[in-house]
């Protein structure tokens, strides 16, 4: 069983340049799709997640290529308006292939999507604005079939500010006859990166990053070269990784803007962050402290996708800290994980209390998800002896070659295939 063996207790030192963010990736990777043509999308990550948009742009007719970290598609070869049920089971993202598709095609079958087991993720959102839009949709026996002949603009409120709704939204509006406005639309800075996509393409969509999203629909667009912004999970990511043991790190490529919240929860631990240009140097202080109440929301605050890695720092600093997750229900499965190593964590209802130890030990623990399996690669490196991460499929979706970058830092980390060692 493929496993990340981990040699705890040594501060990470270097520089590394961080990622593309998958979360642009994706949706951009998706958008590619509302016109003909040949798109170049550059500094896209290698994850399994972009591999399976990848499989299901390929199985709808796309010509794609890789070259280093850019990937070339061809467009003008869709023969299909059906996702393949296999791999849209493999990845909830493959819901943003339903915006493009419909506005090119004028129908896309789909079954229910896939994804990190974080509690419930319905869909309900994403019909409903595309149901205002004129879009027709039939429920069948595990399938969802949208057609329409014409998309109209709307005047769309969100219940919840969904990051995918308000992307596919946004991507099947484009084309559509007048205007659409999105309202309570959510505010990622990937959204407005979409939303520069889809300007270089032609389209007129403007108030992205605020909660007001305008699209103005336009006759035709077309293909562009575009280059997605830098991802501020993994910055952040790696940010804790430094702070929790001890280490001294530069990040280069980081947009500080979209780093706001988890870069302000950082330094109330005591960890000292210095910023210059697109970079971000973060070094740990051996007396970390708690931080008292976090609570996840949606942009700018601070965000449930840095949540287990947070909870991962916060196990060892000094006094009580408390984190509530508000934007997924069954986000705490790196709990029963940290615990394995020592941590003294008290989960409540939404909530978990955390008080912190001197420091955590290795032991093998289990990636439930992507971001879990984030918390638990950091704490392996912050605690004392050897752990072993399983899962590593998990950490594969959002994290490019993380053992790569970590042993560029100095971290004692390998990517071990074989039989699970006693420990
Ligand atoms: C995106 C991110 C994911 C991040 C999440 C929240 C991508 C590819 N993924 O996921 O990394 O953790 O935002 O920041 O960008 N909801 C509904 N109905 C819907 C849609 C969503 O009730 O139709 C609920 C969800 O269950 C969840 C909340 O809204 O409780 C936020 O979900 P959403 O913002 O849609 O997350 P994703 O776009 O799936």
């Amino acid at each position: 069983m493929e496993q990340y063996v981990i040699k705890g207790g040594k501060p990470l030192y270097g520089t590394v340049r961080v990622q593309g963010a998958k979360n642009s990736a994706l949706p951009i990777l998706a958008a590619t799709l509302l016109v003909e043509g040949i798109h170049e999308i550059r500094d896209v990550p290698h994850l399994s997640d972009i591999d399976v948009m990848g499989r299901i742009l390929k199985a709808l007719g796309v010509r794609m290529r890789w070259d280093g970290n850019n990937i070339k598609l061809e467009t003008s070869t869709i023969k299909t308006s059906r996702i393949p049920e296999s791999l849209m089971r493999q990845m909830r993202s493959s819901i943003f292939l339903m915006g493009p598709m419909l506005s090119r095609l004028h129908e896309v079958i789909i079954t229910p999507p896939g994804g990190c087991a974080i509690g419930a993720r319905p869909i309900d959102l994403h019909l409903k604005g595309l149901s205002l839009l004129g879009a027709k949709i039939e429920e069948g026996d595990g399938f969802i079939r949208c057609t329409a002949t014409k998309l109209r603009g709307a005047d769309i409120h969100l219940d919840l500010p969904s990051v995918g709704a308000t992307e596919n939204i946004m991507m099947a509006a484009v084309r559509a006859e007048g205007i659409t406005v999105i309202r309570n639309a959510a505010r990622e800075p990937e959204i407005a990166d979409l939303e520069s996509f889809l300007n270089r393409m032609g389209a007129d969509v403007s108030g992205a990053g605020t909660p007001t999203v305008v699209i103005r629909g336009v006759p035709r667009l077309h293909s562009v070269s575009y280059e997605v912004i830098p991802d501020r999970i993994v910055a952040g990511t790696l940010a804790a990784a430094a702070a929790m043991t001890g280490g001294e790190i530069l990040l280069t490529h980081v947009v500080m803007d979209h780093m706001g919240s988890t870069l302000e929860l950082l330094e109330r631990t005591g960890a000292i962050l210095k910023f210059e240009g697109d970079s971000l140097w973060v070094k740990g202080s051996s007396q970390l402290k708690a931080v008292g109440n976090v609570v996840t929301g949606p942009y700018p605050g601070f965000p449930t996708d840095m949540q287990p890695q947070l909870m991962a720092l916060l196990s060892v600093t000094a006094g009580s800290s408390n984190i509530s997750e508000r934007i997924f229900d069954g986000r705490f499965k790196h709990v029963k994980e940290l615990v394995r190593m020592g941590a003294k964590l008290h989960p409540l209802k939404n909530s978990v209390e955390i008080e912190g130890v001197s420091h955590l030990h290795g032991a093998t623990v289990q990636a439930t998800d992507l971001r879990a399996g984030a918390a638990l690669v950091i704490a392996g490196l912050a605690a004392h002896g050897t752990t072993r991460v399983l899962g590593l499929h998990h950490i594969d979706r959002g994290y490019d070659h993380l053992d790569r970058t970590l042993l560029q830092l100095g971290g004692q980390i390998q990517r071990w295939s074989g039989k699970v060692a006693s420990c």
